[in-house]
């Protein structure tokens, strides 16, 4: 590593991301507090971590792995449980796993990771069995263990804390996950097909999901069915001073057999990609994947997959969704061009391009129509050739890129750790993705991306304290359900709450796909399947202007009697945190000053006298799609009373001591659970002493449900979040950039005068802060350009080690090897060996006897 990268690459990266971009936040529009919603839950005692989930939709049952112990609970109640067993770890497995340094009471347990189908009469279920993966069957009739104790290596992670992802199909299970007791070798392996141990394959990956997509049935070149693998791992493409990851989709194929004599019990058809969920006008990359979700349908072409992404750079929290075609995907693994590895300089390995010709038939391709027809019906029979060009190169060069090129949901402040999907027929016949999203604190958000709008329709904690959502399921059959597993216990939660929202302008305004408005009985209901919608009321497009208003005068206030020279407090909760409030007195505007204060929505009446008695009204105003639309929230009567009568206390004033003074709350208990008062931290209410006015205009022209007067003044409390957060960050971004650019000009000087950095690179940097430029930054671009800078064109084998060497600008790796010396090679055939040698660079060094490596003689290199 050169010096001047160590100083270029991290300022670079630090100006970056703090151009992220902040437009495309949301806020929820709904949140419902944990118990403010009725959830069905299930725990036993004295177990925890029901991280793994089987749902049988068949059995009407849902099968829950935790510490130790494997339930059987009703899917359509699951605190209703049906069957238990028990798999413990003895005692002496415990003590020996133990010495090995694994913590007895946390680590050397038998956690439950993989619990799948196996056969109408089975269930096949792993564990880590402190640090023992070991792989059992269940009955499902009598639920008992057989005892079969399978070796699980390489199916099941040996400890809690290490990533896994796993499939069954057709009885067979592709796992992905590592593969000793260390964790540093990692395969994806389905009996005794597995992946090369070599960097090439899979660089330290964290796998999140798998699945299959069975397109045999329906595929026109006969191809096979493909099983899928998501996963984030370090990249071998860029190269930087710190290591960069990246989100892969890697796939094999249901029928690969594995080779004959190269690829012996190794996969032929792996190869994987890189998935792009970037924003695209400011360049700022999501590059660790979470989790993913294959939306899957009928046509396997049609069919898409949601991927929730964070970024290496934890310093801001940021999360998002992206999806992408399948077709895509399968384009570039039938079509694409491949990478290939090089060495430039002694110790330098770099991917480009690989711009030869591709032996037939294609290299990591599943056995199709064409290849039946040339002779090769299985993997077996292809020709070394392939196998061999397919060992050597199965990472693409091309990446997939999301649907509509960037997220369909950015959100701050939040890591989401888990999706499912939904896709849901609106009643305007469109189809409509519904995206539910867990996150590290227990929160689940359902959004939906209405042509790039993105919406979050409720954020819901679902769990009493702050856990992470670890498994996400849907109910596919009656779409009924999402089933969330925990450190604490499993949560089945209504893909709806329609009910929740009490009027036609809250129910429409939601956007919930779910949910209709009834005009009939005056309620917000679930669609159904069937056709009994006929009366409902659902645009998706937010437009209440449908909704008869009801009439404002009949609505009857709450009266309170209180008495002159209090303090008083009247409390509004709006159904939506997208609404705006006004107060009105007398149906007059209220306008904050020193008598008169609106906090967290309350409106706060310092000093009470006979001008304030009257009807006070919370109006709520929320925009969709430029329409504005007023609901009335809370109408209170005040009756303010002289001293030396007596106080007739209502019910539901609560008499608190404030500032000396006596004070009161009002609240409309019915209302009060909806939005408790206590969680508005959201929201940055600001408030200065001299107030605002101004004459809301414009408004004439919105859809009114309900007379205003628009020629009041008004006061505006600053509820526009958007923008006083933006102000923050950029007077924030502001500060930073100043910081960052004396820093950066020090450093340029200190590196100038010490000679450090080549002319022009100085030249370059020097014009890009004078112009005040906003500095590039991609690594995409940067190692697409570098690749061009460097006219590198590999094209086969036939060109020599010199031509490729001479663009080197010094651009440079980290060792790879131990002392991180490859030889330089002279002759083509010396870089090829070279290359293989690289390649097959296996893992550290291990103390499990039973891993063997292919190629000793890399070994040796290192
Ligand atoms: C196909 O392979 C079989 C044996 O593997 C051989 O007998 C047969 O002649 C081959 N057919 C063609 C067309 O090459
Ligand atoms: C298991 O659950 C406990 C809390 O119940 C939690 O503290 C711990 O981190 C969990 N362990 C794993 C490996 O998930």
């Amino acid at each position: 590593m050169r010096r001047r990268d160590m100083i270029l690459v991290p300022l670079c990266l630090i100006v970056h991301l703090l151009r992220t971009s902040y437009s495309d936040l949301v806020v929820p529009r709904t949140v419902w507090k944990y118990g403010e919603v009725s959830l069905t839950t299930f725990s036993a005692s004295g177990v925890s971590n029901y991280s793994t989930l089987l749902l049988s939709e068949d059995r009407k049952m849902l099968y829950v792995g935790a510490q130790e112990a494997i339930f059987a609970v009703n899917m359509s109640d699951i605190s209703d449980k049906k069957h238990e067993v028990y798999w413990k770890v003895s005692e002496e497995k415990q003590s020996k796993c133990a010495d090995k340094g694994k913590s007895k009471e946390t680590e050397c347990l038998n956690y439950i990771r993989i619990l799948h189908e196996f056969d109408d009469e089975t269930l096949y279920v792993c564990g880590t069995f402190a640090f023992q993966p070991t792989c059992d069957y269940i009955s499902v009739k009598s639920f008992t263990l057989q005892q079969r104790n399978e070796e699980g290596k390489g199916k099941c992670p040996f400890g809690p804390n290490q990533k896994y992802t796993s499939v069954m199909v057709d009885r067979e299970l592709y796992s992905g996950t590592v593969y000793n007791f260390l964790g540093s070798v990692t395969v994806i392996l389905r009996g005794h097909l597995r992946t090369e141990y070599a960097i090439p394959w899979l660089n330290e990956p964290s796998f999140v999901h798998s699945d299959v997509i069975r397109e045999s049935e329906t595929n026109l070149v006969g191809s096979d069915d493909k099983v899928y693998f998501f996963f984030t791992e370090v990249a071998v493409e860029y190269e930087f001073y710190s290591r960069i990851l990246v989100s892969r989709i890697a796939r094999v194929c249901k029928g690969d057999q594995g080779g004959s004599r190269i690829l012996q019990k190794r996969w032929t058809t792996f190869l994987k990609a890189r998935l792009v969920c970037s924003l695209p006008e400011s360049e700022f990359v999501f590059n660790v994947i979470q989790d993913a979700y294959i939306l899957k349908t009928s046509d396997w072409k049609e069919s898409v997959f949601y991927g929730v992404f964070t970024s290496q750079w934890s310093n801001l929290e940021v999360s998002a969704v992206c999806s992408f075609k399948m077709s895509k995907v399968e384009d570039v693994f039938s079509t694409g061009k491949f990478m290939q590895s090089a060495s430039f300089d002694q110790s330098h390995v770099k991917w480009v391009i690989f711009g030869g010709s591709v032996p037939l038939p294609r290299p990591g391709s599943c056995i199709n129509n064409e290849e039946r027809a040339l002779n090769f019906s299985n993997s077996l029979m292809l020709p070394d050739k392939t196998l061999q060009f397919v060992k050597d190169h199965p990472l693409m060069a091309d990446t997939i890129k999301p649907i509509g090129n960037g997220p369909k949901l950015v959100m701050k402040n939040v890591k989401y750790t888990q999706i499912v999907v939904d896709r849901v027929r609106g009643l305007d016949n469109h189809l409509y993705d519904v995206m539910f999203i867990g996150t590290d604190k227990g929160l689940l958000h359902k959004a939906v991306n209405f042509g790039n709008e993105m919406h979050i329709i409720e954020e819901l904690h679902i769990f009493s304290g702050s856990e992470p959502v670890q498994t996400l399921l849907l109910s596919k059959e009656d779409r009924k359900y999402i089933y969330a597993g925990s450190h604490s216990g499993v949560v089945q939660v209504p893909v709806a709450f329609c009910e929740k929202y009490k009027t036609c302008t809250d129910c429409i305004l939601a956007r919930d796909p779910y949910c209709a408005w009834n005009p009939l009985n005056k309620s917000c209901t679930r669609i159904m399947k069937d056709n009994s919608n006929n009366n409902l009321m659902q645009f998706l497009n937010g437009n209440a202007a449908h909704c008869r208003t009801k009439d404002v005068e009949s609505v009857s206030p709450e009266e309170h009697i209180v008495k002159q020279g209090e303090l008083i407090e009247l409390k509004c909760l709006p159904a939506s945190r997208l609404a705006k409030i006004t107060w009105k007195l007398n149906n007059r505007t209220l306008h904050e000053n020193s008598n008169y204060r609106v906090d967290q929505n309350n409106l706060l009446i310092f000093h009470l006298t006979d001008a304030e008695s009257g009807i006070y009204d919370c109006w709520s105003r929320e925009t969709v799609k430029g329409h504005t639309y007023q609901q009335l929230v809370e109408r209170y009567s005040l009756i303010v009373e002289n001293p030396v009568n007596i106080i007739t206390a209502s019910p539901t004033t609560q008499l608190t001591k404030m500032e000396g003074k006596s004070s009161s709350t009002l609240t409309s208990t019915d209302k009060e659970r909806r939005t408790p008062h206590t969680i508005t931290s959201w929201i940055q209410t600001e408030f200065s002493t001299s107030t605002e006015f101004h004459t809301s205009t414009g408004m004439s022209s919105t859809p009114m449900l309900t007379p205003t007067d628009n020629a009041d003044l008004e006061i505006e409390t600053k509820f526009d979040r958007s923008s006083s957060m933006s102000e923050e960050i950029n007077s924030f971004l502001l500060c930073t950039l100043v910081v960052i650019t004396l820093l950066f000009l020090m450093l340029i000087i200190y590196n100038c005068y010490m000679k450090y950095l080549p002319g022009p690179c100085l030249t370059l940097c020097l014009y890009k802060v004078g112009n005040g430029k906003k500095p590039q930054f991609d690594y995409d671009n940067v190692s697409e350009e570098l690749v061009k800078q460097q006219s590198v064109q590999i094209n086969g084998d036939n060109q020599g080690s010199e031509q490729i060497a001479t663009g080197d600008k010094g651009y440079e790796t980290e060792s790879d090897c131990g002392n991180g010396k490859i030889p330089h090679a002279e002759k083509p055939q010396e870089l090829k060996q070279i290359q293989e040698n690289y390649s097959i660079k296996s893992v550290d060094a291990e103390k499990d006897a039973d891993i063997k490596y292919i190629d000793e003689e890399a070994q040796s290199l290192c």
